[in-house]
């Protein structure tokens, strides 16, 4: 391989999914992972097999839908947690184990409590049962960046002797600055003798803000593999962010000379794709994805913009997929139009998908004027994979207003094939319509988040609305979208619940990695 090729290896399925509330069930997981092949990742790491039932079946299913990046998984140094592993990722024509053990002082005592010595001892073991197992074998020392330089060149030394492909020296807690972290990957280099036999991975958390930065550093040091995640989802202040890393590689290739596979093109869906599954919405002010990244405000950019686009921009909003004209379509747009603006989307749908998206575009396009792109985004996301759901919106009416009258909620739903109704009333609006849920749906779930965002522009815009519910400690989203916020409101519940029932049926012990 090109000596300058970087190695993009996304883990916003797996530490990505380590955010509080960011969980994301089976078939949102193959979904996000089949744009990321298609966009060009090398290494999807799919998840934590061993961490519970739902998270090795979808480690399984999407080994068994992707077929042209490597899937990993993740395990720590236990014999189970590896052949559980194996056995998730098999599927894949490439797939990885990527394990890993603590190695600073103050992880070894304190979370292992165990001797360094042990630890090397585990190291060894651990990968060569790995290794025995599958071909490709990741080896992550944790908290690598506040481990000892001497006890650090061991561990890698025994890894890559053991039959480790690619070291990985997490900054497992964000503390690194870049000089020092790029340091760290230099005197590896210079002091591993048999670093030549493996890729040299950094995977960087973002508690101050370097995550990126950190990891171009230690780029330019010799490290070819980069861990990271869409919008920079992850564990606390999340991962170094994909999108920032391939688009700055990308910009800068004077100070930068190294490639990547990512076709950047697909950056924009990707990040929608995954903000509206987590209901993490991207800050408008994020690097590259935000929803201002491309807008300039001020008079002055605006003329300098007009006279030469280059003065105030420093890449293209197309180089990230994002359209600038994007009013589309009408109610007078044909099947064959709206085919067709589906695949410049990115959407491969099947034909009934897009015979039920083309119905609700119509319906869409009948009660809103101007149906723009992020208006269909919105319907598409919204309508895939509800086949399976055992409760359906039928019908809703909502009485509000100024009066003192409580506001009421009249529903349908169809629940399991039968239909049922209920009227209720509630501090407000949206507090009825969820009471009339609870009234036909009875269960004990704790609302961690009712979002709602305007998809586009204008008071016709059509609501996207999330809503988190959590039990026994389990988080799921759902997702409505709707120009009436209240309908939205009453789908992203209904679409929450029918989430909790999967997930019901697949909980199992829980564990998970650092
Ligand atoms: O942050 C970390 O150290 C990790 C490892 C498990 C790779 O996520
Ligand atoms: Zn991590």
């Amino acid at each position: 391989m090109d000596n300058n090729r970087v190695i993009i290896f996304d883990t916003t399925l797996r530490d990505g999914e380590q955010s509080p509330g960011a969980s994301m069930n089976l078939e949102e997981k193959v979904k996000i992972a089949l744009v990321l092949e298609e966009m060009g990742v090398d290494v999807i790491e799919a998840g934590f097999p061993i961490a519970s039932n739902g998270d090795f079946e979808a480690v399984h299913a999407v080994a068994k839908a992707v077929r042209n990046a490597t899937i990993a998984g993740l395990a720590r140094a236990t014999k189970g947690d590896i052949s559980r592993c194996a056995e998730a990722v098999k599927a894949a024509p490439r797939h990885r184990i990527h394990t890993f053990l603590s190695t600073s002082p103050l992880h070894m005592k304190h979370k292992l409590q165990m001797e360094p010595e042990a630890v090397l001892e585990k190291v060894k073991e651990s990968v060569a049962f790995a290794r025995s197992l599958v071909e490709d074998v990741e080896w992550s020392a944790e908290d690598g960046s506040r481990t000892e330089h001497d006890f650090l060149c061991r561990c890698v030394e025994a890894a890559i002797d053991a039959g480790a492909r690619t070291i990985n020296i997490p900054d497992t807690v964000g503390y690194a600055v870049p000089d020092e972290y790029a340091a760290l990957i230099a005197m590896l280099v210079n002091r591993v003798p048999n670093i030549d036999k493996a890729i040299l991975s950094v995977h960087c958390h973002n508690d101050l803000g370097l995550a990126v930065a950190n990891s171009l550093a230690a780029v330019g040091a010799g490290a070819r593999q980069i861990e990271c995640t869409v919008n920079g989802l992850g564990e606390r202040a999340g991962n170094a962010a994909m999108e920032e890393i391939v688009m700055a590689l990308r910009t800068r290739p004077d100070r930068m000379p190294f490639t990547t596979g990512i076709k950047t093109e697909h950056i924009t869906r990707a990040s929608r794709l995954v903000s509206g599954i987590t209901g993490f919405v991207v800050q408008p002010n994020k690097a590259i994805v935000g929803k201002n990244a491309f807008a300039h405000e001020s008079g002055i950019h605006q003329d300098g913009m007009l006279k030469c686009a280059q003065t105030y921009e420093i890449m293209t909003p197309e180089s990230v997929g994002l359209n600038r004209s994007t009013l589309v379509m009408g109610k007078h747009s044909g099947r064959a139009a709206f085919k067709s603006k589906l695949k410049d989307l990115g959407y491969e749908l099947g034909d009934n998908a897009i015979e039920d998206a083309f119905v609700r575009f119509k319906e869409l396009a009948d009660r809103k004027k101007d149906v723009f792109d992020e208006d269909i985004i919105a319907l598409v996301d919204e309508a895939v994979h509800r086949d399976n759901d055992r409760i359906r919106l039928k019908s809703l009416e909502v009485l509000c207003g100024t009066r003192h009258n409580p506001p009421k909620a009249e529903l349908e739903l169809e629940i399991d094939g039968e239909t049922r109704s209920v009227k209720a009333v509630g501090d407000g609006p949206v507090d009825a319509i969820f009471n009339a849920i609870k009234a036909l749906v009875p269960h004990e779930t704790r609302l961690q988040l009712y979002q709602v965002h305007a998809v586009t522009q204008g008071t016709d815009a059509q609501a996207e609305v999330t809503v988190r519910l959590e039990e026994d400690g389990k988080t799921v989203n759902g997702q409505g979208a709707d120009t009436d916020t209240m309908v939205a409101s009453a789908r992203a519940y209904v679409n929450a619940l029918n989430k909790l029932f999967v997930k019901r049926q697949k909980t199992a012990p829980d564990a998970r990695a650092g």
